[in-house]
This record gives structure tokens, C-alpha cells and sequence, in this order.
């Protein structure tokens, strides 16, 4: 999955469903900064799911973002989730070379719910015990056919996808170059998105899981509208808090509650399923990014209702930035929504 190019700096680009992600960031020596930034939303249908149904308006928008963030930009790091990408984790015998490659492609086909020749496929060691003779491998498949399609957008805005990687991967990259991962404690880092929400749990202090809870911030967004007859803008501006009390907090909240049922019981699942495959018995604590960290009530409502200790995550912690770049926002506050673009910004261009 990976493709060629180079340099210091590094754009992750992160084309979601609700809104269009750009982070540019230079790799010092020093560590990582922010030197661009913009976010851009979509109108509510033009990307539903993994399934592009305005084209031009993405490429529209996309391209809007670049003209206002900077314009130079033509190497981007792109993501790709949702059903046509499977990720896994499995424990195969140790072997190298073509070998492995061969005993990693049939474990692919028994897992695969699509024909292995349709699928690109990119894999990585996670350990190697020698003593056992057995390797963890994490892997990642996307249809060939999506990923075609998916490239060619990018390419028609005039840029060039130098690394394909996929939003579990860049949290996780995130995550880890923002915190000290403490091997004692297991974590679920948990995005949610428009209409994905990324489960990516951590072990040992290593990669254990990752699984798409297809739920996400759609239904209260709807809802929202729904229950106060507001435009897709104004619901907007609703959700980011900035209606006051032109609507009425308690129906707002109460709004947001119920419909939040769907989003709760599938991240609920989501961790039950974990914790009988993996035998993990206490997921110890929540990390929340995505949009939908951002939605008022949501965060606590979550946590209560799951009962587990929550924090927001703050992509930009270990990371230099001059917060006018931000313009009108205070970054601090919209720093989970950032988590998968900071994350794809720090892959090192190929
Ligand atoms: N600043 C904000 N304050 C409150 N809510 C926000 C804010 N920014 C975004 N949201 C809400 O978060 C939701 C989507 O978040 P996000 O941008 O993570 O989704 P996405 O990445 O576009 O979707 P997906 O990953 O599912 O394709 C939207 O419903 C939006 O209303
Ligand atoms: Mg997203």
C-alpha cells in the first residue's frame, strides 16, 4: 500500500465523512510543529460511509483547503477505514521472506470477507518470540477496487498520495507520540467520527485490536436538526456550542442523549467482543478523539453510562504550534478532532 516520494514536512490529509482534515507538520530535530492547518466541512451527503457520492464537491473542497492553507502543498498522507479495509492481528509461526509472506496471505484468505487478489495488502511484525517460534502480525487489506477509486480522487485535486495508511494506525501513531504508553494499564482509544467510530485498543504497552463501530456522530447531528428544524449549518454551529441560548439546553441535551443510544451500545459491544477474544477482563481507561469528543454532553454521558474513567485526547501535546495558525479557533479546543491527520502527518513521506 505504500507509494513513493520525500521530504521534511509531512501533510496528512484526512478526508472524512462530516469534514476535510489538513495538518501539515515539519519533522525536526526537535521534535514535530505545526506549520499548516484547515479544516473544511462537507455538505452532509457528499461522503457516506466509505462511499463517495459527490465527487466533484470533494475534490472541490479539497482543493478550497489547499488554496487557503497553503497552496504549495502536493504530496498528502492519506487514510483509508471503513468496510473496505480489514485490519487484524494474528500469531503465525516465525518465518521470513517470501515465506512469511506466503503464510500471512493464507491467513489473509481465512479472514478476508473478499477475494485476496482483489486486495492490497501491507503488514507489519509486532513481536517475534524466538523461544516459541511464533510472530505477531498486524494487517491491514483494502479492496483493490476502492483503493483505485480513492487514489484517483486525490490525484484529480492535483495532489499526490505518497503513503496510504489507515485511521487505526495514524490514532495509534498519534497517541503514541503524544503520551507515555504505560504497559499496565489497557487503553481503548476510541474516534468518534461522522459515521465510523475507531476502537483501537493498546496492551503491554503494544497494539492489540482494532475494530470500526459503524455509529457515529450522523444520528445526533440528525437528530439536532431534526428536533430544532435547523439548516445543516446552523446544526452545525449547534453542536459546536455557538447557538447559546437560542435553543434550549435541556431539550438540547436531552436531544443528544437519546440519540446518542446507537453510538453507546455499539462501542459497549465493541469492548465486550474485546474483552472475550482477548480474555482481558478490564478495559482500565478511555481516550476520546474524533469530532464527536467535541460534542457537548457526549463526552460524560459516554463515560457514565460505560463506567469507565475518560480523558480527551490532545494530538498537539508533544507538538510545537504558533496558535494563530489556528485563526479562529483556540487549538486546545479542537485538538481531538485532529487526532487522524496529526497522526497521518507524522508518517514519514516514502
Ligand atoms: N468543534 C466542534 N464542536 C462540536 N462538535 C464538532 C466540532 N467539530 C466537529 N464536530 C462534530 O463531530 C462530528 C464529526 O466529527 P469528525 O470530523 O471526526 O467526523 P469525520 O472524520 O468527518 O467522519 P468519519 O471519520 O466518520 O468519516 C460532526 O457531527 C460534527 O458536528
Ligand atoms: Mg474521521
Amino acid at each position: 500500500m505504500f507509494l513513493s516520494g520525500k521530504g521534511k514536512s509531512t501533510v496528512g490529509l484526512d478526508i472524512g465523512s462530516s469534514s476535510i482534515k489538513l495538518v501539515k507538520l515539519d519533522h525536526g530535530k526537535d521534535g514535530y510543529s505545526v506549520s499548516a492547518i484547515g479544516i473544511r466541512e462537507l455538505p452532509p451527503d457528499a461522503i457516506i460511509g466509505d462511499e463517495i457520492r459527490d465527487r466533484e464537491a470533494v475534490i472541490f473542497n479539497i482543493q478550497s483547503l489547499i488554496d487557503q492553507t497553503d497552496p504549495k502543498i502536493k504530496d498528502v498522507v492519506v487514510s483509508v477505514s471503513g468496510h473496505s479495509v480489514i485490519t487484524d492481528r494474528f500469531t503465525i509461526d516465525l518465518k521470513t521472506g517470501p515465506e512469511a509472506e506466503q503464510a500471512i496471505l493464507f491467513e489473509t484468505e481465512q479472514r478476508a470477507p473478499f477475494d485476496v487478489d482483489d486486495v492490497s495488502l501491507d503488514y507489519h511484525i509486532i513481536k517475534t518470540d524466538e523461544d516459541i517460534n511464533k510472530m505477531d502480525v498486524l494487517l491491514v487489506a483494502a479492496r483493490k477496487e476502492y483503493l483505485r477509486t480513492y487514489l484517483e480522487l486525490i490525484e484529480d485535486c492535483g495532489l499526490k498520495p505518497t503513503v496510504v495508511d489507515d485511521d487505526a494506525f495514524a490514532i495509534l501513531n498519534a497517541y503514541e507520540a503524544n503520551y507515555e504508553v504505560d504497559p499496565t494499564r489497557v487503553t481503548a482509544l476510541v474516534n468518534i467520527g461522522y459515521d465510523v467510530t475507531n476502537v483501537t485498543y493498546l496492551a503491554e504497552g503494544l497494539f492489540s485490536a482494532t475494530r470500526d463501530v459503524s455509529a457515529g456522530a450522523r444520528e445526533i447531528f440528525d437528530a439536532v436538526q431534526k428536533e430544532f428544524r435547523l439548516n445543516p449549518e446552523l446544526t452545525s454551529k449547534a453542536l459546536k456550542g455557538e447557538m447559546g441560548d437560542s435553543i434550549d439546553q435541556d431539550m438540547f441535551k436531552a436531544t443528544i442523549m437519546s440519540a446518542a443510544d446507537e453510538l453507546i451500545s455499539g462501542i459497549e459491544l465493541a469492548f465486550s467482543y474485546f474483552r472475550s477474544q482477548t480474555k482481558i477482563e478490564n478495559i482500565d481507561w478511555i481516550v476520546l478523539s474524533g469530532g464527536g469528543a467535541l460534542i457537548p454532553f457526549l463526552p460524560e454521558f459516554l463515560q457514565s453510562k460505560i463506567n469507565i474513567p475518560l480523558e480527551l485526547a490532545n494530538p498537539l501535546r508533544n507538538v510545537d504550534y504558533d496558535p494563530e495558525l489556528f485563526q479562529f479557533v483556540q487549538p486546545e479546543k479542537i485538538a481531538p478532532l485532529l487526532m487522524v491527520p496529526v497522526g497521518l502527518a507524522m508518517r514519514k513521506n516514502k
